[in-house]
């Protein structure tokens, strides 16, 4: 409502209007013909505010084409660090609220990794000061993970319904800097006898090692590890699991040292990795400032980063997709009061929609609990990023579509994708378009297409925050909290007709669901 108050006249001129002239009448006939015109300037001020504070979006969507990309049902996945593992007292794993959390994410990979999994050692007591990361201060002395432990991780992860990611040591290591399996074939044998189901990778960041660890491990012969533990995982009777790597981090650097790693390991594993994985930060959380979360420039960083690592894939000739295996907004455990808050989820959204527009496969956040970034609090309340987690849980599929009118590189960021089965109304065929708005300015979205049904009806979810720093969401105005029982509230949307503009509010992110969507590619 502030512009009404700095572009009204000034106080002034009502008292000189109001001021009695003797002559009743013609005093009242003033007032009310002064109050017409009154009104008339209002309305327009209203109007020109209205037209200056915000932009108009036209959405086209094609309906003939073909689903551009089908991703994994676990596309969006999220992360426990290694390094909780070095303390199970202080992780609430067995605590009903975190598993209920968990579970309203399922289903999804639990990565259990980072440069903690480069210092784990299973049910093996190591003697060793400890030692801190140069880089940044990180525990990276070794330790022990017990089978109780490794055992109260896996139940976690079963009782929620989700896949564990298992990061294995690669720093154990022969003299000839071949990896000694010895260790991971204990935990894999152990793990087989309980009938685990898991997921592989083997180490963390290896491109790093020398800053890290001060050791290295070149890529053609990390792939040659990576082809040995395919072979391993085979004769322990893990041939159904997958194996993804190398988790590569500084990808899209000028110096393209990532990008060549990355290449050079695809050309060595032996075609062991199902899926070729990276590591993406946009910022460092001990500098990031709020700004650079809704700064679009930021944003833009994702795009040259996956077409970096495309470049790394095309060079090595494979046909292979690829994961964000560890993702977040700010690196170095994230930034405070920042990567928690309700600004936090505008870079999160984005980050989906793009990755799955570009073919990602699957997006895992770092990380559930533990850090500035997590998606549940030390108390185990959920942060607005896990909201908008369950909600794109529930409105987006796997089948992501091509938005003809997107122009994605500015405030307005919008991503299409068919709605899931479950969240049609009598089965009539449905599409979500979701995204932010990054300007301070509201933005009017007009849908159009003639695959929009005569009787179609538009669901709209936006979400809000009081305050960027804010650590509470509201859905269409209300706050979102768990039920007392840990259920879900219910979601209700405002409906609207397919003729209307929707307006999305400054600052705000949208799933916007178009029931009654005449999209073969959609179609149950
Ligand atoms: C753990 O290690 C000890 C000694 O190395 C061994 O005796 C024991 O069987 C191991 N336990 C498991 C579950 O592998
Ligand atoms: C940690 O374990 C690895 C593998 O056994 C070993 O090479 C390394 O020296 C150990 N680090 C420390 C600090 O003990
Ligand atoms: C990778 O290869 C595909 C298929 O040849 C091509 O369409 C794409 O533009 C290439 N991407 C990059 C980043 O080189
Ligand atoms: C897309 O948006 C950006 C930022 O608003 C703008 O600079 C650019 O010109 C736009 N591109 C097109 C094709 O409209």
């Amino acid at each position: 409502m502030s512009y009404f108050e700095t572009n009204f006249w000034p106080r002034q001129q009502y008292q000189n209007i109001e001021k009695p002239n003797g002559n009743v009448c013609r005093s009242i006939c003033t007032s009310v013909i002064v109050g017409f015109f009154m009104a008339l300037f209002v309305i327009a001020v209203w109007n020109v505010s209205f037209h200056r504070s915000g932009k108009s979006y036209v959405v086209l969507l094609d309906a003939s084409r073909e689903v551009i990309h089908k991703t994994s049902p676990r596309f969006l996945s999220f992360g426990l660090d290694s390094s909780l593992l070095r303390d199970m007292k202080k992780l609430p794993i067995n605590d009903e609220r975190l598993v209920n959390l968990a579970r309203h994410l399922s289903p999804a990979f639990v990565r259990i990794g980072g440069t903690s999994a480069d210092c784990l050692i299973f049910n093996e007591t190591v003697e060793g000061n400890m030692r801190r990361n140069p880089v940044d201060g990180e525990d990276i002395s070794n330790f022990t993970l017990t089978d109780t432990d490794y055992i109260s991780i896996y139940d976690f992860t079963s009782r929620a319904g989700l896949r564990m990611l298992f990061d294995l040591n690669v720093l154990i290591r022969t003299p000839y800097n071949q990896w000694d399996d010895s260790n991971a074939k204990k935990l894999i044998a152990f793990s087989k006898g309980r009938e685990m189901k898991i997921d592989w990778q083997l180490g963390n960041e290896p491109n790093s090692f020398h800053h890290v660890f001060d050791r290295i491990i070149p890529p053609d012969q990390l792939g040659k590890d990576h082809f040995h533990l395919r072979n391993l995982l085979n004769s322990l009777g893990y041939e159904a699991s997958i194996l993804v790597g190398p988790e590569t981090n500084h990808i899209g650097d000028p110096d393209d040292k990532g990008v060549n790693y990355a290449s050079a390991f695809l050309v060595n594993d032996g075609h062991s990795v199902d899926f070729v994985t990276w590591h993406q930060y946009y910022l460092n959380g001990r500098e990031a400032k709020v700004m650079d979360f809704i700064d679009p420039a930021v944003f833009n960083r994702l795009p040259a980063e996956i077409n970096a690592f495309q470049r790394a894939i095309n060079i090595s000739g494979r046909d292979i997709k690829m994961w964000l295996s560890e993702t977040s907004t700010a690196y170095g455990g994230g930034a405070p009061e920042l990567s928690d808050r309700y600004v936090a989820g505008f870079l999160w959204l984005d980050k989906l929609g793009y990755s799955a527009s570009a073919g990602v496969n699957v997006v895992i956040r770092q990380t559930l609990f533990g850090g500035n970034y997590a998606m549940v609090g030390k108390d185990l309340v959920p942060n607005p990023d896990w909201w908008v987690s369950v909600l794109y849980k529930k409105l987006v599929s796997e089948n992501v579509l091509h938005l003809e009118s997107a122009n994605n590189s500015g405030t307005l960021r919008l991503y299409a994708h068919c709605t899931p089965e479950t969240s049609l109304i009598s089965g009539v065929p449905a599409v979500t378009i979701y995204g932010v708005n990054l300007d301070v300015h509201k933005a009017r979205i007009s849908i159009q297409g003639n695959w929009i049904r005569k009787n179609a009806k538009v669901l709209l979810y936006i979400l809000t925050g009081d305050f960027l720093k804010s650590s509470e969401i509201r859905l269409n105005g209300g706050i979102l909290k768990l039920k007392p029982d840990g259920s879900l509230p219910p979601f209700t949307p405002v409906i609207i007709d397919p003729s209307q503009i929707i307006t999305l509010p400054p600052l705000s992110m949208a799933f916007i669901v178009i029931h009654g969507a005449e999209i073969p590619a959609c179609s149950p």
